[in-house]
């Protein structure tokens, strides 16, 4: 006797084998003498049906009463055939064996909950229809991200989460800070452990065992040091930011993927990124399809054309400059007034990608120095950088990228212009005095990433348990 997992397709190989299914009741319908029960294990989108007479040991479990949505189960039966038109192959059961039942306030009854209902139970979310899909894409996305760099030759380098320097300079972070132990033992309470001064407010100076620490808002800088010594790498980890934007596209916690590219400039950077996109979109095309198939038609119709498109065409690429003179020339009334220096807002760049290309992704390139972060490369003209943003519809920025001041110089001149303390950049300067080489790379939101390949509207539920500003519960 095996387990069985996977889709109704696999299971239509193994017809007639005796089986043992471990789930949870999806749903439960008795009708004169035969008993049917949906049970999903989470490995794909399909239930077993699962089909029981009287005849079959455990039964009497069902006469009284024990089984309902939500419980856990073992089932051994033989795989045949489905009479029903619903589902290709059905488990005959032979014996059944409850292994959890469920309570009657189980929140998750057949009806469709939304999703905002189903946000205020992130720890059952998972085990419906939609939760489970996602989970699934969210792994092959993460898979197929390895996949694609340790296929091209890159190196995973775990970056730190407790960290000193702000990579993106714009104070976006959470700070650490180290509990009193002693509170710790006298009271349940973890914030009465914070550290405090006479008057009782927080006493910022005693942090990190002593030294300011803060959350990684990015890898980068860590991930630069590592590509000055093994050529190409990237860090796939979580990153945090503290702004305190409540959008369908902002979290505090996200995780980031972060290649860096040696000898390389922003031209192999954007090919790396477009090439990486494709990539991961085909796989989960080949290799999710019950579940893509499912958001094709309940979450966003459409979808797997769109993203089949992103497989097949090539994305438009185009300079800050030429963006501003594209969106001064629309039609559309913005919210946000648009002129040469201005940060692109997410109504312009939708705008961009959703109206004037139609859906495809777009790459802007060259944005002016003042609104972008101290580590990108200056161009000739002196006015801007060499950054890149890829754009996508639904999500906007999925990407953002540059080319790296090499010139240490340069970037010394860049930190004193912005104020920032050169010597706490002590180290990422070290990698401009010692060999250094041109060298590119970029961010991409995984959860916006998930949300572009799913269709799932909020980055809430493109990740399992979301982090907000004032919401950490689960
Ligand atoms: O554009 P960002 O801030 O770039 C960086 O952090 C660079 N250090 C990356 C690099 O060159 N290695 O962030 C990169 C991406 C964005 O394009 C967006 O997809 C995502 O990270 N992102 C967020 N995702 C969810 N919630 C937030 N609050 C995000 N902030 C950025
Ligand atoms: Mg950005």
């Amino acid at each position: 006797i095996v387990d069985v997992k996977g889709g109704p397709d696999e299971g239509l190989n193994r017809l007639d084998e005796t089986l043992v299914v471990r789930g949870w009741v999806r749903t439960f319908r008795a009708q004169s003498g035969i008993t049917f029960i949906e049970v999903n294990d989470g490995s794909c989108l399909s239930n077993l049906q699962c089909v029981m007479t009287s005849d079959a040991e455990g039964y009497d479990q069902i006469e009284s009463g024990l089984i309902s949505t939500g419980a856990s189960l073992l089932v051994q039966g033989v795989l045949v055939k489905s009479q029903g038109s619903k589902q290709k192959v059905e488990l005959k059961v032979e014996k059944l064996i409850l292994v959890g039942t469920s309570d009657p306030s189980f929140p998750i009854q057949k009806k469709r909950v939304s999703r905002e209902f189903l946000r205020t139970k992130a720890h059952l979310r998972p085990r419906t229809n939609t939760f489970g899909a996602v989970a699934r894409v969210r792994n092959a996305l993460a898979y197929a991200t390895h996949k694609f760099f340790q296929e091209n030759g890159f190196v995973w380098v775990s970056s730190p989460i407790i960290t000193a320097s702000d990579c993106e300079g714009a104070g976006e972070q959470f700070c650490v800070t180290t509990l009193i132990p002693s509170s710790r033992e006298t009271t349940d309470s973890p914030v009465a452990a914070i550290p405090r001064t006479e008057d009782g407010s927080v006493d910022w100076s005693q942090d990190f065992f002593g030294k300011p620490a803060f959350l990684t808002v990015s890898g980068q800088l860590n991930g630069e040091t590592y590509a000055t010594a093994l050529s190409d790498v990237y860090t796939f980890g979580p990153t945090f930011r503290a702004e305190n934007s409540n959008t369908s596209r902002h979290l505090a916690e996200f995780w980031m993927i972060e290649p860096e590219l040696a000898f390389a400039d922003l031209d192999d950077d954007m090919a790396c990124a477009t090439a990486y996109l494709q990539y991961v979109v085909q796989y989960i095309l080949e290799n999710c399809k019950e579940d893509m198939d499912f958001f094709n038609t309940w979450i966003e119709k459409g979808i797997i054309s769109r993203l089949s498109d992103v497989v097949e065409k090539s994305f438009v690429l185009l300079t800050y400059t030429d963006a501003i003179d594209l969106l001064l020339k629309a039609k559309k009334k913005f919210e946000f007034p648009v002129k040469w220096g201005c940060d692109l807002q997410s109504e312009h760049e939708r705008y961009i990608t959703e109206v004037a290309f139609g859906g495809c992704p777009v790459i802007i390139r060259d944005y002016p120095k003042e609104i972008k972060a101290f580590y990108m490369r200056e161009n000739d003209d002196e006015k801007t950088v060499a950054a890149m943003d890829m754009l996508v519809p639904q999500v906007g920025e999925l990407i953002g990228g540059s080319q790296r001041e090499e010139r240490l110089e340069y970037l010394e001149k860049r930190l004193d212009g912005l104020k920032l303390n050169k010597e706490s950049y002590w180290w990422y300067l070290d990698l401009r005095r010692y060999g250094s080489v041109p060298h590119a790379g970029f961010g991409l939101g995984f959860e916006r990433l998930v949300q572009f390949a799913t269709g799932i509207d909020n980055i809430r539920d493109a990740i399992p348990f979301p982090r907000t500003p004032g919401s950490a519960e689960f």
